[in-house]
């Protein structure tokens, strides 16, 4: 069966944005293309990082009205999942090593009738994936040890990359599949390839500042080429 490829959306993590003027850069960046806002949630105890809560999530909405893909780092997020969602969440993605239930948590996302999301870490092995398939819409695959902006991909997770993407055709199963750490021009079209729909970019789109923006965007989209796309599962 041959792929079917989309064109990949760029999910702009506001990590990486000038918390002092949070709402306008969610509107620049909305402006030079992002197709979707990526919010890291971190509480300190699941990772070793604090930033935004709800509250803040709730005061920015009102500066686009670009999808809200809101990446829970936190512990029990079931806790959470209310305040995320009166907040403006479109997808709510929570950490499988973070949650006890996680199935439990999904279809509550899934009742609020948004996305529900699961994510994991460099270490988790996508077969913990198997029985979750059918309670999620988007699945995350953490590049990097979540918990900061700016650092490295780690490369060999572009094979847990493909195998889930391939686990989603064989279970012919309607999920997203989205990376999130380092992406960057460079790596860009080996992901695609690899079978990521969704790919969060921080530090690429939000350095050099707001001047840099569009471009910044257009040079991420520009690096995908189409013919680097080999898979035929
Ligand atoms: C890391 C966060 C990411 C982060 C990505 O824990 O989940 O969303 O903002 O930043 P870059 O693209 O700079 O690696
Ligand atoms: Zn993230």
């Amino acid at each position: 069966m041959k792929r079917n490829i989309y064109k990949p959306k760029i999910a702009a993590s506001i990590l990486s944005a000038d918390f002092a003027i949070l709402g306008k850069e969610v509107k620049d960046i909305d402006k030079a293309g992002a197709d979707i806002i990526h919010i890291d949630v971190m509480d300190g105890t699941f990772v070793p990082n604090i930033t935004i809560g709800p509250d803040v999530v709730s005061s920015i909405r009102k500066y686009t009205k670009k999808i809200f893909d809101v990446h829970l780092m936190i512990k029990n997020p079931s806790n959470y999942i209310d305040n995320f969602y009166k907040a403006g969440a479109d997808i709510i993605t929570i950490h499988l090593e973070a949650e006890n239930h996680p199935i439990r948590t999904l279809e509550y996302i899934r009742s609020l009738g948004i996305k529900a999301g699961v994510s994991i870490n460099p270490a988790t092995t996508e077969e913990n994936l198997k029985y979750i398939l059918d309670y999620c819409d988007l699945i995350l695959v953490m590049l990097v040890n979540p918990g900061f902006g700016g650092q490295k991909t780690i490369m060999s997770q572009l094979k847990k990359l493909s195998n889930i993407k391939e686990m989603i055709h064989r279970e012919n199963k309607n999920i997203l599949l989205e990376v999130d750490g380092g992406v960057n021009a460079k790596n860009f079209s080996s992901l695609v390839s690899a079978g990521a729909d969704i790919l969060v970019a921080g530090s690429s789109v939000f350095n050099a500042g707001k001047k840099m923006y569009i471009k910044n965007i257009k040079k991420l989209r520009n690096s995908w080429n189409r013919s680097d796309i080999k898979e035929t599962f």
